[in-house]
């Protein structure tokens, strides 16, 4: 049987691909190089913007990000793909293992020479006699950055292969194979509107990272940040917003499961019961577990606001493990 033919436009250059391609294998077939990774859905590495057209999966219905490891072609269709770093791959050290919180440890590790990444992107980290993990380089909390140096956010899984180990088994000096960066939840810094970000637990790590390159980039921009933790001991970033606070148009919510009587600025709830009105002007990030992220996503859509979400999914079965770069990040 005769396959139909569609015409696939990217970046402005014309090619033909069958209808029924997948995406990402018919640009890898044709010499284009799209990035990818997980080749499951879950990475986001894969991330292109369809413009024009149609494909069968890959994407939330109204959402113009689709995962091209994912999609398949069914109609002439044209799409964008956007300028990010080239991965690379290094060697590093643990420079340094610390508490940020019962159970997130802030792990710095030592590189060669500077890892060229967008704020929000993230890395995949295999520490020497360890499977890999993904994590989202971030900028310190407390002091100025140091390009040598790259700082994670780790939350600690009882029974997680890598994140238990740490401080234990993995000290300082260990070895470690960093390639990266991946992700399309990155900052878009050509947006001058508002900016609403969202993470919960160590999703804070990429959202700080975004929060203060946009703050650089423009001081006084407008930026709703809602860091959410399920208990007050788990949230770490206290005295990092601290220095997001005197900021003219920044405004910090706080918000851990349970209210706080002791402490009325911290609200209680789900982060999604505080995000401010949403509208088409304002890009909205977010970053954490799943349900989280999709809530927010779901909630950005339909006020026609852009949304780029990273969600952590969860490692929880053998197979997954295969593909499961993504967890406990
Ligand atoms: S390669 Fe498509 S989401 Fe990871």
């Amino acid at each position: 049987m005769m396959r139909r033919i569609c015409q696939v436009v990217l970046n402005n250059e014309r090619y033909l691909a069958n209808a029924g391609d997948l995406l990402l294998d018919w640009a890898l077939t044709n010499g284009v190089e799209l990035p990818h990774d997980c080749r499951a859905g879950m990475c986001g590495a894969c991330r292109v913007r369809l413009v024009e057209g149609r494909v069968f999966g890959g994407h939330e219905p109204g959402d113009d990000m689709i995962h091209a490891c994912q999609a398949r072609i069914v109609s002439d269709i044209a799409i964008v793909t956007e300028e990010v770093p080239d991965p690379v791959a290094l060697s590093g050290r643990v420079a340094g293992i610390v508490r940020l919180a019962p159970d997130i440890a802030g792990l710095t590790i030592e590189v060669p020479k500077p890892l060229a990444f967008l704020p929000g992107q993230f890395c995949k980290l295999s520490f020497r006699g360890y499977p890999a993990r993904s994590y989202s380089p971030t900028y310190p909390l407390e002091r100025r950055p140091d390009h040598r140096l790259l700082h994670f956010h780790i939350r600690r899984l009882a029974g997680g292969k890598v994140s238990s180990a740490l401080g234990r088994d993995i000290g300082r000096g260990h070895r470690v194979r960093l390639s990266g960066p991946f992700g399309s939840a990155f900052l878009r810094r050509n947006h001058r509107g508002p900016m609403v970000l969202v993470a919960s637990g160590t999703g804070f790590a990429p959202m700080w990272s975004i929060a203060v390159a946009a703050i650089m980039e423009r001081p006084e921009r407008e930026l709703t940040f809602i860091v959410a933790a399920r208990t007050l001991q788990s949230l770490y970033c206290h005295s990092a917003l601290c220095r997001l606070a005197p900021f003219p148009n920044v405004t910090i919510i706080p918000v851990v499961d349970e209210p706080q009587s002791d402490f009325p600025a911290i609200r209680g709830g789900l982060p999604t019961d505080h995000l401010p009105p949403l509208s088409p002007d304002i890009v909205v990030y977010t970053s954490g577990a799943p349900a989280m992220t999709e809530s927010v996503g779901r909630i950005a859509r339909a006020a026609g606001a852009r949304c780029y979400a990273d969600p952590f999914v969860p490692t929880t079965t053998p197979a997954e493990q295969a593909r499961a770069r993504w967890a406990a990040r």
